[in-house]
């Protein structure tokens, strides 16, 4: 596929960008590159993806043209107990680009969906790999998906009530390939920013998290549990308080919420 992404002349990641015209999962192909030993910055990009994968083994739905499908291969080093805020840093990231792009800010359905309007815009897929050698963290792939050009009938029918785009919520018709010169600027900034700002990244999760202050339903396999949700810790661990007054964090790994009337 011919490169279309513009970034300035000698950005260090200008010349690690693959594009294909399909993949199956973008991130599937840069954890590959990944393991082959890619630099830091390798971005893989596709115009579609044919099994684009999201959290707890669900699908992203990923039609040729209309959403950006991107995924980076970072190398912190660091001891994986240090990343734990990395989806957390990615959605800032990506708010950063979706702003920049179309003056909209998205808001953040813990721990990693990007909303507008109250609808699912796009969402973040975090890949880890440890060294066992050291126990430090070989590489991370970050991915990311943003809806912007689908129109209602585009998604299938069973997500077209909670699924949006930057273009039906906003009417913006920002190209995937320029929201993705701004999502590698934000994530190149937001990097080499990780360990050193997670405090200020953290801060401003909090501020884009809608989740903070409701009533959820937290599942865990097919256990539901209603509590209610304090605030998002600086790991990005949900701080929540059951029916019974007890206080608890939990971590993204094998939970996810959803509201008590839906979605969000
Ligand atoms: C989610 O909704 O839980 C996360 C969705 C992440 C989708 C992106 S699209 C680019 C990258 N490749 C994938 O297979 N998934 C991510």
């Amino acid at each position: 596929m011919e490169q279309k992404i513009y970034l300035p002349g000698d950005h260090p990641w200008q010349n690690r960008i693959h594009f294909f015209d399909t993949l199956p999962s973008t991130n599937d192909y840069a954890k590959a590159l990944a393991a082959q030993g890619a630099a830091e910055g390798t971005v893989v990009i596709a115009g579609s993806q044919s099994a684009g994968r999201g959290r707890m083994g669900r699908s992203f739905h990923a039609p040729e043209g209309l959403g950006l499908y991107l995924s980076v291969v970072l190398r912190p080093g660091c001891e994986p107990g240090k990343l734990m805020h990395l989806t957390c840093a990615a959605a800032v990231a990506a708010c950063n680009a979706v702003e920049h792009c179309s003056g909209i800010r998205p808001q953040i359905k813990w721990i990693n969906d990007l909303i507008l309007e109250n609808k699912k815009l796009g969402g973040i897929l975090t890949e880890l790999s440890v060294s066992s050698k050291t126990g430090l963290v070989d590489w991370a792939v970050i991915g990311i998906g943003i809806n912007c050009l689908h129109r209602k009938q585009d998604f299938p029918r069973e997500i077209q009530s909670i699924a949006t785009s930057l273009l039906q919520a906003a009417g913006c018709s920002v190209t995937p390939d320029s929201l993705a010169a701004a999502l590698i600027l934000q994530l190149f900034a937001i990097n080499s920013e990780l360990l050193t700002k997670k405090t200020e990244i953290m801060h401003t999760y909090r501020q884009d998290c809608l989740t903070v202050g409701r009533d959820v339903m937290l599942l865990q396999g097919e256990v539901q549990t209603p509590v209610t949700v304090l605030d998002v810790d600086f790991d990005g661990g949900l701080m929540v308080r059951f029916p019974d007054g007890a206080v608890s964090t939990v971590c993204s790994g094998e939970i996810s919420i959803r509201g008590l009337c839906g979605y969000l």
